[in-house]
């Protein structure tokens, strides 16, 4: 049996509280109607936005972190912990999106602290992990994509509740996209780190495929063997462009 696709909607700092709760609503009503949903679906807003979805008990979709702290609770100001995002109804949490690394300087041991405390508190983590435009036309993509998963998951003991988020940096928010045999091609090669880095582990780890996703094109990578889902930045914000998203999957 095809295993059940995800497609997680990544806010970034984007939206208002009103927004929020009009989209919660307006997300749930329209997956209530569905009889037999096949889809993962999950949201992650802004920190101060996740009070707007967590009401609804019998909630259709999944609530997420966009980060979270490196730390466990104490004096450290700013930051939220994974065990926070737990309490406030999340089961996920990103790490490593390209923009923290590039905005916030995260580096490897950052990553992997990052990654201890998500699982600590009980979240699945996708990690995120992307070559730059340079990269790509090096010819180094593989070899980045590799070092990245290497470094940030050193020390992790047990990948269970891992998944892995392939985002080229040069397709994020561009409406450019790599081929279909590209995406196969480092689904692929993450596939094959992740074997080397965990060689007792018997299941493959779910690979997502993330930059400039849309209703159009969301089937295409869907379809890509070795690819379990999308991650969507731009396209996620609003019902106008997440609903018809969800629709064109068509597992609703
Ligand atoms: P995008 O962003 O869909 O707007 O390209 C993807 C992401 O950054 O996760």
């Amino acid at each position: 049996m095809e295993p059940t696709p995800w497609i997680i909607g990544n806010w970034k700092m984007k939206g208002s509280w009103a927004h929020a709760q009009h989209f919660a609503e307006g997300l749930q009503a329209f997956l209530s109607q569905s009889q037999s949903l096949s889809l993962k679906i999950g949201v992650c807003p802004p920190f101060s936005f996740l009070a707007a979805f967590k009401s609804s008990i019998d909630r259709k979709f999944l609530l997420g972190g966009q980060d979270c702290a490196p730390f466990t609770q104490g004096a450290y100001t700013g930051d939220v912990g994974a065990e926070m995002l737990q309490d406030m109804g999340c089961t996920f949490v990103l790490v490593g999106h390209s923009e923290r690394r590039q905005h916030h300087k995260e580096d490897a041991p950052c990553l992997q602290e990052k990654l201890a405390r998500g699982v600590e508190a009980g979240l699945k983590v996708v990690l995120c992990v992307g070559e730059t435009q340079k990269q790509r036309e090096e010819g180094q993509q593989t070899q980045t994509v590799s070092q990245q998963l290497q470094e940030a998951l050193q020390g992790l003991k047990n990948p269970d509740s891992l998944l892995i988020a392939y985002e080229p940096l040069w397709s994020i928010g561009t409406h450019q996209t790599p081929s279909p045999e590209a995406v196969q091609q480092m689904a692929h090669c993450i596939q094959q780190t992740f074997q080397k880095l965990f060689p007792h582990t018997a299941q493959t780890v779910p690979v997502l495929y993330g930059g400039s996703v849309t209703a159009e094109n969301v089937q295409t990578f869907l379809k890509i063997s070795g690819i379990s889902g999308v991650l969507v930045g731009g396209a996620s914000v609003d019902l106008k462009t997440f609903l018809p998203l969800i629709e064109a999957c068509g597992f609703v």
